[in-house]
């Protein structure tokens, strides 16, 4: 039996929480073989953000960054969620009052069965108009692969994932969803995440400030890990399902 990275006080407050809250950032992706931002080898390392991630730059180039975003969908869409997902899919049932808050865009909390979720930086298998705001078909997006940028039928504006870019504002009312479950909760969790994008990386220390017992999972220390009450070293996809395993067997 491998020891236990996390401590019997975290399986506790779980058992017994009315209220829970989840963070999640690319970490937990990273078991599934989509690449982090800020890890060795990470899509920051290997592109520019200011250069593809931003309403000048697509502007700018609407093609390249349209097809840096059908790459990164495609990538997405061919990989699976890993146990680390399906642990919170699961954990979510077993709480009365339970949100998951993701950094993420691909996908992959929805595919493992999560339904209480709220998106704050958009969801990349979404696309739509920069002028009109309709929502993008399959076949106005089919001019990328052949080189030349989507353009929305009805206007003839440039289509656009439906992430959020550095600069912009987040989704109307995501922030105050997480802020309100973060507030509510009496564990919260902060799960693959560096912590250091705000207003995102601030929503843990919201939930600490109210009262939570804040824990982070991580494969190593994130730039919140000296502000939160439980440090959890190890991959999300190896620490989750046997965390939800012991609340499990706590609350039957
Ligand atoms: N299990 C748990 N944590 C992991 C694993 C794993 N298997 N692999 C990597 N990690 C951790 C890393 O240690 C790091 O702390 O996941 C974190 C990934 O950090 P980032 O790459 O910075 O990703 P994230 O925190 O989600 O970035 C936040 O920045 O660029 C923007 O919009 C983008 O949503 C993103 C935001």
């Amino acid at each position: 039996m491998q020891p236990r990275p996390f401590s019997q006080e975290l399986i506790d407050r779980l058992a017994q929480a009315q209220s829970v809250a989840v963070l999640t950032g690319a970490g937990i992706s990273a078991e599934s073989g989509i690449a982090t931002f800020r890890d060795p080898g990470g899509l920051w390392q290997q592109f520019k953000p200011e250069e593809l991630a931003n309403v000048r730059a697509f502007l700018g180039n609407p093609h390249l960054v349209q097809s840096w975003y059908t790459y990164r969908r495609n990538v997405a869409m061919e990989k699976a969620p890993n146990p680390g997902h399906e642990a919170l899919a699961q954990l979510e049932n077993l709480v009365p009052d339970f949100l998951l808050i993701t950094q993420n865009v691909d996908n992959l909390h929805q595919r493992a069965g999560s339904t209480k979720i709220t998106e704050l930086h958009g969801n990349i298998t979404h696309s739509y108009c920069i002028d009109c705001g309709k929502t993008a078909t399959e076949q106005e997006m089919e001019p990328i692969a052949s080189g030349t940028a989507a353009q929305c039928t009805a206007c003839n504006g440039y289509i656009r994932p439906d992430v959020v870019w550095f600069g912009e504002m987040l989704p109307e009312g995501a922030m105050a969803q997480a802020s309100h479950a973060a507030q509510r909760a009496e564990v919260f969790l902060s799960i693959g995440t560096s912590a250091v994008v705000y207003p995102a990386a601030g929503i843990p220390l919201v939930a600490r400030d109210y009262g939570a017992y804040v824990a982070e999972i991580n494969i190593e220390a994130s730039a919140i890990a000296g502000s939160v009450d439980e440090v959890v070293l190890g991959k999300a996809g190896e620490v989750l399902p046997a965390l939800v395993a012991a609340v499990e067997e706590k609350r039957s």
